[in-house]
């Protein structure tokens, strides 16, 4: 864990890159090579190849859903009340804070995994930058993920989050709401961006099954967290009992507690619902959402645009469906306006979905 230490002095040690004018035509980089929209943004190709094919090893697994959280837990240490940075990369330079609090459990694995690659890069991008480039090209690995926005020029943290501000699976639909709601974003927001959970799963909520997927396919940003969620819980697929848990409907997964309210409270199960086989609508509204999400405490007007960096993730071409021996009878009908959608199920006996691969299992 030396890093984690090291990641400390990241705060003083950055450039700045604020202030730029935005130019007129591409830039050609010095390796003759590439080219970027903003020429600030040629530094980061090499760093793109790194993560890409040494953190992420060109897979939407583990350490690309690491990447993906940290994003997140990140940028929502920020509140109109307490204060905190938002999208500053405070939860890895101050991480002997941040990692104290409960609902950032398991981040000290991801940053077990990323800090070696933030501290690499640190010549070219500041703590946030990593934290938001990183969770942005992981999505590129997984299929059916939009192409995120990326912005750059965060300046360094300048203090630890406060706590309590990360969401926990046990909270409450009104507790949920009502944090993202101080930093902005609407219930539909929050819906969008919990579509991050199909590519998602569990290490510490059940211990004793780490890398227990939410949803049947936790490789591709499908629609399938929204089908798989609102279906009748049966199954516990490990212990049960713990908090933050109820029980799922496919052997091998794992259902947040938060996951299965927002999906049945009356404020939100009609948006739940409506992103069920809407691979259109999911990927569009949480690309949204989560470049909001990366612009958290930060003077967006001062940062520079590095889109273009982050590549396109291969087309979904799957078909959403109830999984195997379960139907549209399985469905626990929640929205009262209109019908969850009737869905072929897979074909074959019950599914028994294997634990998501562990980044450090190599
Ligand atoms: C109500 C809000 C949310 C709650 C309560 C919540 C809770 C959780 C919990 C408990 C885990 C499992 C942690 C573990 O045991 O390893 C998890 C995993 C994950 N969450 Fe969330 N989350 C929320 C929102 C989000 C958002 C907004 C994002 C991203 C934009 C996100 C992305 C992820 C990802 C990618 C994982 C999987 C991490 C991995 O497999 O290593 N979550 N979430």
């Amino acid at each position: 864990m030396a890093f984690k230490k090291a990641l400390f002095a990241l705060g003083f040690t950055l450039p700045s890159v604020f202030g730029l004018v935005p130019p007129q035509k591409r830039a050609t980089c010095s390796d003759g090579v590439n080219s970027a929209k903003n020429a600030v943004c040629c530094n980061l190709f090499q760093a793109r190849e790194d993560l890409l094919d040494n953190l992420f090893e060109n897979e939407c697994g583990d350490a690309a859903h690491g990447a993906l959280r940290l994003i997140f837990h990140d940028a929502i240490g920020i509140d109109p009340t307490v204060g905190g940075g938002g999208a500053d990369g405070s939860i890895a330079t101050f991480n002997a804070t941040e990692l104290t609090f409960p609902a950032n459990a398991g981040i000290d694995d991801v940053l077990d995994v990323m800090g070696p690659f933030l501290l690499k890069w640190s010549h070219v991008l500041s703590a946030g930058d990593f934290i938001q480039f990183a969770g942005a090209l992981s999505l590129s690995l997984c299929p059916g993920a939009p192409q995120v926005q990326f912005a750059m020029g965060r300046p360094s943290p300048a203090a630890a989050s406060p706590p309590d501000l990360v969401p926990n699976p046990f909270d409450t639909v009104d507790a949920i709401l009502a944090r993202f709601g101080s930093v902005g974003f609407s219930p539909e927001e929050v819906i969008a961006l919990l579509s991050s959970h199909s590519i998602a799963g569990a290490d510490d909520v059940d211990p004793s099954i780490p890398g227990t997927p939410f949803d049947i396919s936790p490789s591709t940003f499908d629609t399938q967290i929204f089908i798989d969620v609102q279906l009748r819980g049966t199954i516990f697929s490990g212990t049960g009992g713990n908090q933050g848990e109820v029980e799922s409907s496919v052997q091998g997964t794992l259902r947040l507690q938060s996951d299965h309210s927002l999906a049945r409270d009356t404020r939100t199960a009609c948006i739940w619902q409506s992103f069920a086989n809407n691979q259109q609508k999911m990927a569009s509204e949480f690309g949204a959402a989560v470049f909001k999400l990366s612009l958290l405490g930060q003077n967006a007007a001062a940062l520079t645009d590095c889109s273009d960096l982050i590549p396109a993730a291969p087309a979904f071409t799957g078909t959403a469906s109830f999984p195997p021996a379960l139907t549209h009878s399985d469905v626990e009908q929640a929205c009262a306006s209109a019908a969850f959608p009737n869905l072929p199920t897979q074909p074959g006996p019950p599914l028994v979905v294997p634990p998501i691969p562990q980044a450090d299992d190599s």
